[in-house]
């Protein structure tokens, strides 16, 4: 079906999702619903048109260029809207027509329908399963022959007709001389008063032409989203053909349950995502790693043989043989080179951190850039913002950082310098030297219990 044009309806609302967002655009493992659909048939179709209407604009953009739109101004129906796309299909061959809301189909399941079309040359296939609950979704009507005569709504349905547990999927292929032929014979004289795309299938039936029907074997691909509830099944599905596939990709994931990986993410073999572990948007993880538990990463590169525990990352980039946790915390724009350590209680942004460099408790550091081999003590703060700016901290290779610095910024920590723990640094390091930067300590001998006495007679006085 090289040529074939696909049209995919999206110019609903979604009224049941309750939302300011458009339904087909609703994130499922870190895409818009719709995008799933697109994905799905474009190895199928050359040509794909989406139909908008309801917040059009929204869906044009994050959708981008690599379909054509039809809008369609008022929602009138399903048939409404692939009239509004039929002035954009070629005169004759075939349309595959989906809806933007049912994201788990595949394209091995609409390329099946596609064959079914094909050899049953017929005027229109639909693609059906049977699901144990048919609630909302339109049914298939059998004729005495096994034949598709047609399809009805759950809301103009009789109590017999509900109990059809075979359903439509809205996912058709047409042959489009016949679509013609046919839509605009659509009425509009039922319970919702819209143009149902479904009624074509009973009006080319009536008129000797064939309808084929392709089902299903796994119904569960068939599920479409209205609502919240169905949302959250239909990405709890989608989370499992992810983590599915990663596992079969040699990946371990301890608890799948607890797996939350987005359809973008690659991650490599004989790494090992804990329980309780996000990973989201474009992040890439290297082979041998230990992600997790309970960890966050968006939009991260991770090296091999690395391990991050506890702790949260957002466009970063983590270097081979980094540990990073329990208790950190990577904002953007940090790049860990290899064999880093970030232990408990470390956040760091926008900065560079070199080789074998470990900042292992409890410091800030931001707008930076350090040199490898260096030592950062417990406490270091990077002092980067003075009220109205950020400014830069550098530190060169093989520098020791007492603990509980302060490095006030603009200032520059020369190679191999040594801070004394506790300095507040205003001014450059040199390289080489050691630097004190704080009162002097002072020991008054044998004052000790003097002053405790003192003290305690004070604190009467105060309580008479
Ligand atoms: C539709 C089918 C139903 C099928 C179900 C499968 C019809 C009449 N019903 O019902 O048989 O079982 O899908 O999930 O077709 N849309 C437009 N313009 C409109 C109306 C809808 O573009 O005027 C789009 C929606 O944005 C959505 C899709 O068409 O992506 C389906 O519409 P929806 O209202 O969800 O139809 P269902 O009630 O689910
Ligand atoms: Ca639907």
């Amino acid at each position: 079906m090289e040529k074939t044009t696909a049209v995919i309806l999206a110019a609903g609302e979604g009224k049941r999702m309750q939302s300011a967002l458009p339904k087909v655009l609703h994130p499922i493992c870190g895409y818009p619903m719709i995008s799933y659909v697109i994905s799905a048939v474009k190895g199928i179709c050359s040509d794909i048109v989406v139909v908008v209407g309801h917040q059009g604009e929204k869906i044009r953009q994050l959708v981008g260029n690599r379909v054509r739109y039809v809008e369609q101004k008022e929602q009138l129906g399903t048939a409404h809207a692939v009239l509004q796309a039929v002035p954009l299909l070629p005169a004759e061959g075939n349309v595959l027509v989906l809806c933007g809301d049912t994201p788990l189909l595949t394209a091995e399941a609409i390329g099946n329908m596609a064959d079914r079309h094909s050899q049953a040359g017929a005027a229109a296939t639909v693609l059906t399963a049977h699901v144990p609950d048919p609630y909302g979704y339109g049914r298939i009507v059998r004729d005495e022959k096994g034949g598709v005569a047609g399809i009805v709504e759950e809301k103009d349905a009789t109590a017999g007709e509900r109990k059809i547990t075979e359903i439509n999927t809205g996912t058709y292929v047409f042959d489009i001389r016949s679509l013609k032929e046919v839509i605009d014979e659509v009425g509009c004289s039922n319970v919702q008063g819209e143009y149902y795309l479904t009624d074509c299938i009973a009006i080319l039936q009536q008129k000797g032409l064939p309808v084929a029907a392709e089902v299903l074997e796994d119904y569960t691909l068939a599920l479409g989203v209205n609502d919240r509830m169905q949302l959250a099944r239909v990405q709890s599905l989608m989370q499992q053909r992810i983590n599915n596939s990663l596992m079969e990709a040699g990946v371990t994931l301890v608890d799948p349950q607890t797996s939350y990986i987005d359809a973008g993410v690659r991650i490599g073999r004989d790494t090992v995502v804990m329980p309780n572990t996000i990973i989201r948007g474009r992040t890439v993880v290297g082979e041998n790693c230990i992600i997790g538990p309970n960890s966050e990463l968006v939009d991260c590169r991770v090296g091999s043989n690395s391990v991050f525990r506890h702790s949260v990352a957002n466009s970063s980039e983590i270097g081979d043989g980094v540990a990073v946790g329990p208790f950190a915390h990577l904002r953007s724009g940090t790049v860990l080179e290899k064999d880093v350590k970030v232990g408990g209680f470390v956040e760091i942004k926008k900065t560079r951190v070199g080789s074998k460099t470990k900042i292992a408790h409890l410091s800030y550091i931001g707008d930076a850039q350090l040199g490898s081999g260096i030592n950062m003590g417990g406490g270091t703060i990077v002092v980067n913002y003075d009220g109205k700016r950020k400014n830069l901290t550098t530190i060169h290779d093989n520098a020791f950082i007492g603990c509980n610095c302060n490095l006030v910024a603009p200032v520059t920590v020369g190679k191999g310098a040594y801070v004394a723990a506790g300095s507040t640094v205003t001014e450059d390091v040199p390289a080489g030297s050691l630097t004190i930067a704080r009162a002097r300590q002072v020991n008054k001998e044998g004052r000790a219990a003097r002053y405790l006495e003192n003290n305690n007679s004070k604190n009467m006085n105060r309580k008479e």
